[in-house]
C-alpha cells in the first residue's frame, strides 16, 4: 500500500502519526509521523500484528487492544465502547502508555462493511507536548484569574479589617472612602466572575438578553460619576451625547457590562481623558439605524496588527494583567442585540472602541 490517497495528499504530509490496520489487526500502513513518534521504521512494523507491534496500555494497566477488542470475530461493540447496541465506531483521544513509559494519545476509527463486519481500523497517533501546551495555557488562565481575584480582594480584607479594629479612630469622610473602595473591589470581583461565566454562554451562542426601553446616556453619566466617587479625577472623563437620540431597546445589566468593561480598559490599558460620545447614525432609506457610542482614550492605543485580535477569548497582548475575556464578552453581548463592535485609533492617537446597537424597538421573535 502506497501512503498517498487518490487525491495525492501524502499521508506522510500529515502532521499526525497514522496506521493503518485490517480486520485482522495486522498493520498495512504506517506514515512519517508514526515512524518518528513511534521510533520504528516502516518496514520494521508493516506486515505485524499491532498488538504485538504496539503494546498500549491504559493508565489503569488494562491492555488496550484486548479492551477495546476491535478484531473480535463477531461485528459486536468492544467492552470499552459499547454505544447501545450498535458497533463501535472507534474511540476518541486516549492517552495510553508504550513500554517504557511513553505517552501517546491515540485515536482509533473502525471502518466497517455494510454488514457491520470490521474492514479495517485507522489508528492516529499523537504526542503529548501538544497536550501539555494546552494544559499548561489553562494553567496560566486559571493564574491570572487568581491573581486578578486576589488583589481586590486583599483590599476588601485590609479596609474591612482595619474599619473593625479601629472604627472610632476614623472621621465620616474617612470610612465612607475606605467603603466605597470596598465596593469598588467587590464590583471587580462580581464582574470578573461574571465574565468568567459568561464565555461559555458565549461559546454555546447561549447568552440571553432581555431587551427593553432603555436610556443608555444616563446610563453611562452614571456610570462616570460612580467612578469620580471611587476617587477617579473628575477630568479624566468627558462625555458628550447628541440631541434627539432614538429610542433604544437593550438589555440594561448586558449594557452595563459593555460599558463598564470599555472604560476600565480606557483606564488600565489607556491613559488621558476616556472620551465616550453617543451620536444616532440613521439607517439607510429613513429605517431607524444605529445608536453608537465610542469609547476613545489617549494612551498607546492598540497597532493595526493587533486590532483583528483583540476581541479574540483570552487575547491580552502581553499584558501581565488581565483575563483577555473583557472584550471577548462584550462583543458577544452585543452581537446578541443585534450590535456589534470595532476598535480603530482615536484622534489623540489611543485606542477606539466603537459601538454599535440598533435602534429602536426589536422585531418581535
Ligand atoms: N483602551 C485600550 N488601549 C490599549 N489596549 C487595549 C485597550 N483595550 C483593550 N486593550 C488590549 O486588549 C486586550 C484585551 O482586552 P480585554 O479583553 O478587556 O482583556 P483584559 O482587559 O482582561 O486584558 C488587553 O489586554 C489590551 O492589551
Ligand atoms: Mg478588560
Amino acid at each position: 500500500m502506497t501512503a498517498a490517497d487518490g487525491a495525492g495528499v501524502a499521508l506522510d504530509d500529515l502532521p499526525d502519526g497514522l496506521l493503518v490496520l485490517d480486520a485482522t489487526g495486522c498493520i498495512t500502513a504506517v506514515n512519517a509521523a508514526a515512524e518518528q513518534l513511534l521510533g520504528r521504521t516502516r518496514t520494521d512494523l508493516v506486515g505485524t500484528d499491532v498488538r504485538r507491534a504496539l503494546p498500549l496500555q491504559d493508565t489503569s494497566g488494562r491492555r488496550w487492544w484486548d479492551a477495546t477488542n476491535p478484531f473480535a470475530a463477531t461485528a459486536g461493540p468492544g467492552p470499552a465502547d459499547t454505544t447501545a447496541g450498535a458497533p463501535a465506531a472507534g474511540h476518541p483521544e486516549r492517552m495510553l502508555l508504550l513500554p517504557g513509559g511513553s505517552e501517546l494519545l491515540v485515536t482509533a476509527r473502525y471502518v466497517r462493511l455494510e454488514t457491520g463486519a470490521l474492514h479495517r481500523v485507522v489508528v492516529a497517533l499523537r504526542g503529548t507536548e501538544e497536550r501539555q501546551r494546552a494544559e499548561s495555557d489553562a494553567a496560566s488562565l486559571i493564574a491570572t484569574v487568581a491573581h486578578e481575584l486576589r488583589s481586590p480582594l486583599t483590599s476588601v480584607k485590609q479596609f474591612t479589617a482595619t474599619l473593625l479594629r479601629r472604627w472610632d479612630k476614623f472621621s465620616d469622610a474617612q470610612k465612607r472612602l475606605m467603603l466605597s473602595t470596598v465596593e469598588a473591589d467587590a464590583d471587580r470581583v462580581t464582574r470578573l466572575v461574571g465574565d468568567l461565566l459568561d464565555v461559555s454562554r458565549v461559546d454555546a451562542g447561549r447568552l440571553q438578553v432581555h431587551r427593553r426601553p432603555f436610556d443608555l446616556a444616563t446610563l453611562v453619566r452614571e456610570h462616570v460619576e460612580r467612578l469620580v466617587l471611587a476617587g477617579y479625577d473628575d477630568d479624566r472623563f468627558e462625555l458628550v451625547v447628541a440631541d434627539g437620540l432614538p429610542e433604544l431597546w437593550a438589555d440594561p445589566d448586558r449594557m452595563a457590562q459593555v460599558v463598564t468593561n470599555l472604560v476600565e480598559n480606557a483606564v488600565r490599558h489607556g491613559a488621558g481623558t476616556v472620551s465616550l460620545a453617543i451620536v444616532h447614525v440613521p439607517g439607510p432609506d429613513g429605517t431607524d439605524g444605529d445608536v453608537v457610542l465610542t469609547v476613545d482614550d489617549a494612551g498607546e492605543g492598540i497597532s493595526e496588527e493587533n486590532r483583528p485580535y483583540v476581541f479574540s477569548k483570552f487575547w491580552h497582548g502581553g499584558q501581565r494583567s488581565g483575563t483577555g475575556l473583557g472584550l471577548y464578552v462584550v462583543r458577544g453581548l452585543l452581537e446578541a442585540h443585534g450590535g456589534g463592535i470595532e476598535v480603530s485609533r482615536s484622534s489623540a492617537g489611543g485606542a477606539r472602541f466603537r459601538v454599535r446597537l440598533p435602534a429602536g424597538e426589536p422585531a418581535a421573535d
